[in-house]
């Protein structure tokens, strides 16, 4: 019973995983072209998004914000595209970057952000810098 049971499973086995493969190959080629495309305009490969993420991810900063869920405070995404159309981009950066060391409310809500005074200005600017890259 065994000796003929085992190669049919084996027929099978081999079936079943040269249909799937050949499923996956086309749909490989199909994705390719359009990742190679986005890829270049992907805002990660900016400096100031590695530099600016790594100082967030480092500080409390992802206790109280997510780049696209409220949580305490509001999605990065949101204050990125608050401040997009402003003109006077540097001077936004260093207003952020003042409110993240100083801490402060009312912008979005009643909920206030805590002061950070052991963050460098260059640092809170590097993260505002990342915060402002992720508009949509
Ligand atoms: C205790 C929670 C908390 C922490 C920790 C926190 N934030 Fe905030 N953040 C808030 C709240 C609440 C607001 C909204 C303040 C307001 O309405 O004026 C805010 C607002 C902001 C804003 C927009 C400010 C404005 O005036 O529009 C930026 C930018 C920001 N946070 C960045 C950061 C960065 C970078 C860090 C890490 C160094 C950080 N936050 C840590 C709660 C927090």
């Amino acid at each position: 019973m065994k000796k003929i049971f085992l190669p049919i499973m084996a027929a099978a086995l081999l079936v079943a995983c040269g249909s799937n493969e050949s499923k996956q190959t086309t749909e490989a080629n199909d994705n390719s072209g359009n990742t190679e495309s986005t890829s270049s305009t992907d805002v990660s490969d900016n400096p100031d998004y590695q530099k600016g993420l790594a100082l967030v991810a480092k500080n409390d900063c992802l206790t109280c914000h997510k780049v696209d869920e409220k949580l305490i405070g509001p999605p990065y995404r949101d204050v990125a595209d608050k401040y997009a159309g402003i003109p006077n981009r540097d001077s936004i950066v260093k207003h952020l970057a003042d409110k993240i060391i100083s801490g402060g409310t009312g912008v979005w809500g009643q909920v206030a952000m805590t002061p950070h005074p052991g963050i460098s200005e260059p640092d809170a600017e590097a993260m505002v810098k990342y915060v402002l890259l992720l508009k949509k």
